[in-house]
């Protein structure tokens, strides 16, 4: 089983949203039993709180289901218990490394080359939605691989 921790800043938009688009997609591919997927914050920003309602609206317009959700923080706990933290940015690529006090690491990468823009501040969910569903196809090739 492949062990997936999707990382953000904030935990309620692109991660949570990358966490479910995954879920439905090796769903589809009847691979569920394969992955454990989950996603995680690199701040305390919105501990707790649920995914944000456009992240959730953009989910629903694309047929997504998702499910309640608590953000939380990447610990160092977290580092043995994932194969993979699949970053949106390189900012939380930096930052996961510090929480893990690695210098570097072939677990924490990023979803894409580029940095996936951060809908919080861009408010376009779905060039969000739409970069992060074909960073998610391209990972799921490299892996089966
Ligand atoms: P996310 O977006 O990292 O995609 O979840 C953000 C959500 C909230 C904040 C920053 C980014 N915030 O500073 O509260």
């Amino acid at each position: 089983m492949l062990k997936i921790c999707f990382v953000c800043l904030g935990n309620i938009c692109r991660s949570p949203m990358a966490e479910f688009i995954m879920k439905e997609k090796v769903a589809k591919l009847d691979l569920k039993n394969e992955f454990f997927i989950t996603s995680r914050a690199t701040s305390y920003e919105e501990d707790g709180n649920d995914i944000y309602p456009p992240a959730k609206d953009i989910l629903t317009r694309h047929n997504i289901p998702y499910e309640k959700h608590h953000s939380r923080r990447l610990e160092i706990t977290d580092y043995n218990e994932f194969d993979y933290f699949i970053c949106m940015e390189e900012r939380n690529v930096t930052n996961a490394l510090r929480i893990f006090n690695e210098e570097k690491s072939s677990k924490v990468i990023k979803l894409l080359e580029k940095d996936i823009a951060d809908p919080w501040y861009t408010n376009d969910f779905e060039i969000t939605y739409q970069e992060i569903s074909e960073g998610i196809d391209k990972f799921i090739k490299d892996i089966e691989k």
